[in-house]
């Protein structure tokens, strides 16, 4: 299905109002006053963990301490010396800023709101039952073997080889901190290679958010958790991001060229609750705008995802129930992104 709604930026872009420009919030994107964000959040450094300690069988141990401590206490850090090199990672921004400042002509080639496509230029997360919008537009690109063809192989030629250096560094990252996770928490690899379905789907999200009239009447992106195993993101400077800890919200401080890894359900499942997904969300401001970039790894729709036997014991039962990943996917794209980690009550 085409997708109807006008993109963000089209809207702004288009704007009668002043050249380019929205002097107010349009309805669509207006929360409900209960609902709205709150104008002040603790801020606090994350965890920022050196990883390069992972490759030396003597520093290892202790960087899996480090890690597990973050898992457990925050379920969100950051990984500096991550092997992602600078140039890779500057390359992609400014491939994602290639992208999004195209004519809207050519953006829209690839206007899709659909969970399955290969790539889709998209607005919010799910207009057709959001009750409010949120302020930003979004580059999918998804590599789910099964599922759709490679869309890296699809994207326009301005961005494609940038965006296929950087999965390729990004994977390499994230399949050394999956097994860290675990490593962690006590499963040995050869343990997980048995266990664990592997985290064999990529969906990229390029979340473009432009600036906004009045950040305090809607969010960047509303709060939610998300649904695979880990997130991988890239944040640029401009502050948006805030994470929930117990009842408190915090802004994550940028940290140039770090990535922001965070526990997403599946691992919440597989750990039997050990380890939390975290619930979090984005801002808007009025000055600048923001771009952040999401690479969420999980498993394959076939998968199916049950609390592991190594964190189920008889004093311990399992707490999630069996779920077919491709049915908790489904289950995500179907609603509007929802607070309180909604998404893990399919598997309650
Ligand atoms: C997401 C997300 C946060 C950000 O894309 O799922 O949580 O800072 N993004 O853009
Ligand atoms: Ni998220």
């Amino acid at each position: 299905m085409a997708c109807a709604v006008m993109g963000l930026q089209e809207m702004i872009e288009t704007s009668a109002e002043r050249a380019g420009q929205l002097q107010a919030v349009p309805d669509a994107f207006i929360r409900p006053p209960h609902d709205r964000p709150p104008s002040l959040v603790q801020e606090q450094q994350l965890p920022v963990i050196d990883i390069s300690g992972l490759h030396d069988p003597h520093l290892r141990p202790l960087v899996l301490q480090h890690i597990a401590h973050a898992c457990a206490h925050w379920g969100f850090f950051q990984v500096v010396n991550h092997g992602v090199k600078d140039e890779v990672i500057q390359e992609m921004r400014a491939a994602c800023w290639r992208f999004f400042n195209q004519p809207a002509s050519e953006r829209n080639k690839f206007k899709g709101q659909e969970n399955e496509l290969p790539v889709g230029y998209a607005t919010s997360f799910n207009p057709a039952v959001e009750i409010a919008r949120d302020w930003k537009d979004v580059l999918y690109v998804r590599d789910v073997p099964g599922m759709c063809s490679n869309g890296f192989d699809l994207l326009p030629e301005i961005c494609r080889e940038a965006f296929q250096q950087y999965r390729s560094g990004v994977d390499e990252l994230a399949k050394l901190l999956f097994e860290s996770i675990f490593e962690g928490l006590g499963v040995s690899i050869a343990s997980i290679k048995e266990k664990v379905p592997p985290a064999a789907r990529l969906v990229m999200g390029v979340n473009f958010y432009p600036p906004c009239p009045d950040p305090s009447l809607t969010y960047g992106i509303s709060p939610h958790s998300d649904v695979g195993y880990v997130t991988v993101l890239l944040q640029d400077e401009v502050p948006g991001l805030q994470i929930k800890k117990g009842e408190n919200w915090y802004l994550v401080k940028p940290l140039p060229n770090a990535f922001v890894i965070n526990l997403a359900d599946q691992i919440e499942i597989l750990s039997n609750g050990k380890y939390k997904s975290i619930e979090h969300r984005a801002v808007t401001n009025t000055d600048k705008p923001r771009m952040s970039i999401a690479c969420f790894y999980g498993p394959l729709n076939s998968a199916i995802i049950a609390p592991l036997p190594d964190f189920t014991s008889e004093n311990e039962p399992g707490r999630y129930n069996a779920v077919k990943y491709g049915d908790y996917v489904r289950n995500f794209y179907s609603k509007g992104l929802l607070p309180d980690r909604a998404t893990l009550n399919l598997a309650r």
